[in-house]
């Protein structure tokens, strides 16, 4: 049987509106359509595929696995996930470490665990949640009615209650609301599907001492800023000179999308403390830390974690933030670039307002993968392989997509 973009259409509930190819094939920082055509990915499977497509090493570990053991779940415990779990609390100096299938279900967990806590520690009326505008923390109920985009939770019935929104880096706000009835407050490092809006350090620092004050749990979302997105394994440890060198560290860290190079995985880092407040049977999953996932996920903590391949990181970032200025030198498209390491945006002008899509279309007529966060923001988040090579063919592309977007 063969299939087409329109297929699409006739088999697949509607959520999304994907692109007119049908991808076929990876190898590296490219991806192949169906037609043949070769396409330069600066997406990642959005901000997922950290060591690119059809990586050797992922590849082997993957067969390797799965000929041994793809999955038992939970009742059972297997080498692979207590290797991983082992590393991963290791590497990041948590005690201990919860592992679910997605970001959304990370954070879920992540909610789920502050209130049990609150609730144990204070009573039910402690379990107000503190989130932030434009914030995105995933799309089951719970995740979606937390993070800062309207859009995306109404029409599902009565909300989730005890949440508050505030506006992000916003001190004052945030002193204003919390209180003795909040058990969390939650936020990402830079807030990726908002457009790329990083944490004000003197906010964080602030946020870090009210939670402290009142007893609620800060959480860091870092699934779009983990596994060496940003230049260090996890965002927070650029954290580590704030508040007078104590650093600012969260009480729980939600994780996934990188974290097994494009396995599905989620997972939560937290103390003992927390963490004993899930006892036998509070939370679980069937799939959570399946030995596939976890054999690619030492893989990528191994590779990933290693300092020459976050410095390598940083430098990519670096020089691509370089090359959208100079392309916007000539050009004037965009009102703003930021983003840290691989994480990087790109504000369309004012002249350009909410045509971040329109670009993003004609990036892929020329053979060039990209991401929007928001109408107004132009998204990259290549592989963390990416080299200098892909990175010039990468430019010279959005450079002829820019050319067309000015022309017409
Ligand atoms: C910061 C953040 N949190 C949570 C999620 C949800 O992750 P998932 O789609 O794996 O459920 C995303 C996805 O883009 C994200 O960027």
């Amino acid at each position: 049987m063969t299939v087409t973009r329109q297929t699409f259409d006739q088999v697949m509930i509607p959520c999304y509106v994907p692109q007119d190819m049908v991808l076929e094939r990876g190898e590296g920082c490219y991806l192949y359509d169906t037609e043949g055509k070769r396409y330069v990915d600066l997406s990642a499977g959005i901000a997922v595929n950290c060591l690119g497509h059809n990586h050797p090493a992922v590849v082997k570990t993957i067969s390797e696995q799965a000929q041994r053991l793809i999955h038992v779940s939970n009742i059972f415990v297997n080498d692979k996930t207590l290797t991983f779990a082992q590393e991963l609390t290791q590497l990041t100096g948590f005690d201990k470490v919860f592992f679910n299938n997605s970001g959304a279900e990370a954070n879920e967990a992540a909610l789920k665990l502050a209130r049990r806590v609150a609730c144990d520690n204070y009573g039910e009326d402690k379990n107000e949640i503190i989130s932030f505008a434009h914030s995105f923390h995933g799309r089951t109920l719970f995740s979606v009615s937390v993070g800062g985009q309207p859009k995306y939770s109404s029409g599902f019935g009565p909300a989730i209650g005890g949440i508050t929104h505030l506006e992000f880096n916003n001190i004052k706000a945030l002193e204003e609301t919390i209180s003795d009835k909040t058990c969390a407050v939650i936020l990402e490092p830079i807030q990726g599907e908002g457009g790329i809006l990083p944490v004000d350090p003197e906010f964080l620092v602030r946020v870090r001492q009210l939670c402290d004050q009142y007893h609620a749990l800060l959480i860091f979302d870092e699934v779009q800023t983990g596994v060496g997105r940003t230049g260090t394994f996890y965002a927070f440890e650029q954290f580590k000179d704030l508040n007078g060198g104590k650093g600012v560290r969260p009480d729980i860290l939600s994780s996934a999308k990188g974290l097994a190079a494009g396995i599905p995985i989620g997972a939560i880092l937290t103390t003992n403390e927390i963490a004993q407040h899930f006892k036998p049977g509070t939370h679980g999953s069937t799939f959570g830390g399946n030995p596939l996932a976890c054999a690619v996920g030492s893989l990528v903590l191994h590779t990933v974690g290693s300092p020459e391949f976050l410095a390598h990181v940083s430098a990519m970032g670096d020089l691509i933030r370089s090359k959208l200025s100079a392309l916007n030198d000539k050009y004037h498209c965009f009102q703003e670039i930021r983003g840290k390491g691989l994480l990087i945006g790109a504000q369309m002008s004012p002249e350009y307002q909410d045509q971040a899509g329109k670009l993003q279309k004609l990036c892929s007529k020329h053979g060039l993968l990209v991401l929007v966060a928001s109408a107004n923001v132009l998204r990259l988040t290549p592989p963390l392989i990416i080299g200098e090579t892909e990175v010039n063919e990468a430019m010279t592309l959005l450079e002829q997509a820019i050319q067309e977007l000015i022309a017409q």
